[in-house]
């Protein structure tokens, strides 16, 4: 063989191999000829009469989609003059039906127009047609208009200076602090395409528990320096602030909100900041939560901490995230009710320029929870949303779990605040109480592993957060669909097959992991099941907490009995939920204390229910599995046995939560498992002694 042929033979084994890397950007052939050629009508060439940055990016990325998926090289001219078949990118500030951000992609006798109000209104126009076609939709005619529901759509990444991550699970950060600013890693312009693809426009690079070393000039260059690779794609840079920096890195001897010093400090900071990136996004704050420091320890409130900020920050547009995850080491309280208590006083006492940040359910990221209640409490507050993509208590990397249903049924839910209809949705994009800034983050799930999220699928969990963000009306399915599509297979069966697969998922997941309500919050090790986990430095660090266990039954009696949590809900939404007879199943144990023997409206008791849940949740994996191997012939080997490998271990882990619940809650129910199903075959001491190993030193 010839050096020739040799490489030939690597080249195309490695065209073939897909590793994940170039996410749902790919751009491989279309292999239905007929199908490239009516494409290629509207696309022989791009017209652009501009040289600024983001437009240059959206030319750019339509040429190298275009050539992919058509086969060959489609020029970027500056003038149709006069040709058909073109595709024309420009700029109208004057256009109606779309707000800043929005695009309007006309197709008429196969000239396309994409017209965005705004540059990035332009890129993620191109965007849009580059998805129509990878997922082969006609263009003939083609007439979209879209515009972003929410303002700031962002990443929240929880890296640290030493490139360790913050309930990470995909390798390490993507950020190489040590070779910045000198060198720049390709990796992070994939990155910036991958999120403008999806229309995300703001990244907060560092943890929430913060380094004050981002604040530093050194720190800072290598801040402006990833700012610059991100500017073209149309993302900001955003820093997470260790709120007493003035005094580990300012020098003074308080970081009190209300001094004057502490003031001119973060001013003068903020000028700094912004004239190394102009276009500095601004501060996203963890304070007075889980040991960090705040305005509390200065007697001040989150109020008083944020308004500095913001005043800082206003001069230069910047804006600050105010985290409202906060809650006390108070066994007695329930921490459900902590982040309500702080902040519903603190409604309208805001700077304009402050967004709340809160997390979709009232503790931490559950499998499922209810809304937060503060979504419902403060109209004169705009409120953004915090949703999680990493997935801290979703069975880290291993477990398969679509999340866009987790995301939706939140935005979905009835707040009642402005009465029926006042969805968590219509709360954070604005239009119920006319918020002049909105936001949503979703906590990253990306890392240095070569597909960035570690398990395949989870790419999609990313994937849907962007599509959400900027159009919250869209579907789970559709989205997993175009996901799918555009990632692993264009065969409709297949794809299809794997749709199903994502969505059913999440239900499957908490089926035997938290079923009708339970939560199992802290525990010591977030990966593996310890709903004995009794002792900690904090009570609302353990199991028993939360999921209250004893003779009678089980579940956290939130309702007036107990302590009250739902008063913190519209009265609409008490109703329903503080009966039991009427509180969804879901949310049954979240809410009440119900006894183990209690007919439920299932037809089965507690007991019985709960054990066909765990049993019928675990055996599922299965399906899935059975499922995943049925579309091996349309996957890539590579990706195809990489999902293989992670429902097998998820399988195993499946049936470990089944176990752990069902022999630890039995020792409380004192029932019989009920048939047809078989009692586990170990005990609860190999369960726990399985479980003892992950918690090794
Ligand atoms: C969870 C998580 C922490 C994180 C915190 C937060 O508690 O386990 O690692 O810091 O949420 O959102 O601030």
């Amino acid at each position: 063989m010839n050096y020739k042929v040799i490489f030939l033979f690597l080249f195309s084994t490695l065209c073939r191999a897909d590793d994940g890397y170039r996410l749902w950007l790919k751009y491989d052939l279309i292999k239905d000829a007929g199908q490239r050629a009516s494409y290629a009508r509207s696309a022989q060439l791009i017209v652009l009469n501009s040289t600024r940055p983001v437009l240059k990016t959206a030319a750019e990325e339509l040429q190298t989609g275009l050539q992919g998926l058509l086969g060959k090289p489609i020029p970027i001219v500056a003038s149709a003059a006069g040709k058909t078949g073109s595709i024309i990118l420009t700029v109208n500030p004057g256009q109606p039906q779309l707000n800043d951000e929005g695009y309007q992609i006309l197709n008429r006798r196969n000239t396309i127009t994409i017209t965005g109000k705004t540059d990035s209104g332009v890129l993620y126009g191109v965007f849009a047609l580059l998805r129509h076609l990878q997922t082969r939709q006609s263009i003939a005619q083609l007439s979209l208009t879209s515009s972003p529901k929410i303002q700031h759509r962002m990443l929240n990444h929880w890296d640290n200076t030493d490139a360790s991550i913050e309930r990470g699970y995909a390798g390490e950060s993507l950020w190489k602090w040590y070779e910045l600013p000198e060198r720049i890693d390709p990796r992070y312009r994939e990155y910036a395409r991958a999120n403008a693809s999806i229309g995300i426009n703001g990244t907060v690079v560092n943890n929430v528990n913060a380094s004050s070393r981002f604040l530093t000039a050194e720190y800072l260059q290598k801040v402006a320096s990833l700012a610059n690779v991100f500017r073209p794609y149309g993302i900001k840079i955003y820093l997470s602030v260790y709120f007493p920096a003035p005094k580990t890195i300012g020098g003074l001897k308080t970081a009190d909100p209300l001094d004057p010093e502490v003031n001119q400090w973060w001013t003068d900071k903020a000028n700094e900041i912004y004239k190394l990136i102009p276009d500095f996004g601004g501060f996203l704050v963890k304070a007075n939560s889980e040991g960090q420091p705040g305005p509390q320890d200065y007697g001040r409130n989150h109020a008083d901490g944020a308004n500095m900020l913001a005043k800082a920050l206003a001069p230069h547009k910047g804006i600050v995230i105010w985290r409202a995850f906060v809650y006390k080491a108070d066994g007695k309280a329930d921490r459900f009710k902590a982040a309500y208590d702080e902040f519903k006083p603190l409604d309208g006492q805001f700077e304009k320029n402050v967004i709340v940040q809160v997390k979709n359910g009232p503790i931490d990221f559950q499998p499922r929870e209810p809304f937060s209640p503060i979504f419902g409490t403060m109209p004169q507050t705009p409120l953004g949303m915090e949703f999680q993509l990493t997935q801290e208590y979703l069975g880290f990397a291993t477990h398969l779990v679509y999340e866009a249903p987790i995301f939706k049924e939140c935005l979905e839910s009835d707040t009642y605040v402005g009465g029926k209809g006042s969805t968590v949705a219509k709360v954070i994009d604005g239009s119920l109480h006319e918020y002049k800034l909105t936001a949503i983050a979703g906590v990253a799930n990306t890392g240095s592993d070569r597909n960035w999220t570690g398990h395949p699928l989870a790419q999609a969990n990313w994937y849907a957060f962007g599509r959400l963000a900027w159009d919250h009306t869209l579907s789970a399915e559709a989205l997993a669909n175009e996901w799918v599509t555009m990632t692993l297979t264009t065969e409709p069966t297949s794809a299809k097959t794997v749709t199903d697969l994502l969505l059913k998922s999440r239900e499957i997941y908490v089926n035997y992991n938290t079923p009708l309500g339970l939560s199992r919050p802290w525990t010591g090790v977030h990966f593996a099941p310890e709903p004995w986990q009794n002792r900690s430095s904090r009570p609302d660090w353990t199991a028993v907490y939360y999921h209250r266990a004893d003779s009678v039954g089980l579940g956290f009696d939130r309702t007036v009995k107990g302590s009250h949590a739902l008063a913190q809900y519209r009265p609409e939404v008490q109703r329903q939920w503080s009966n039991p007879e009427t509180c969804p199943l879901p949310y049954l144990l979240w809410f009440h204390h119900i006894a183990w023997t209690k007919k439920l409206s299932t037809g089965r008791t507690l007991w019985d229910e709960l054990c066909s849940r765990f049993y019928s949740g675990a055996d599922s994996v299965g399906a899935m599995q059975k499922q995943w191997a049925s579309v091996k012939k349309d996957i890539d080997p590579e990706t195809f046995a990489n999902v293989a490998g992670r429902l097998v271990t998820q399988q195993k882990e499946a049936l470990w939560w089944r176990d752990a619940w069902v022999l630890y809650l039995q020792e409380f129910s004192k029932q019989p498992i009920p048939a047809p199903f078989k009692k586990p075959e170990r005990s609860l001491k190999e369960v726990k002694e399985l479980v003892e190993i992950y918690q090794l030193r």
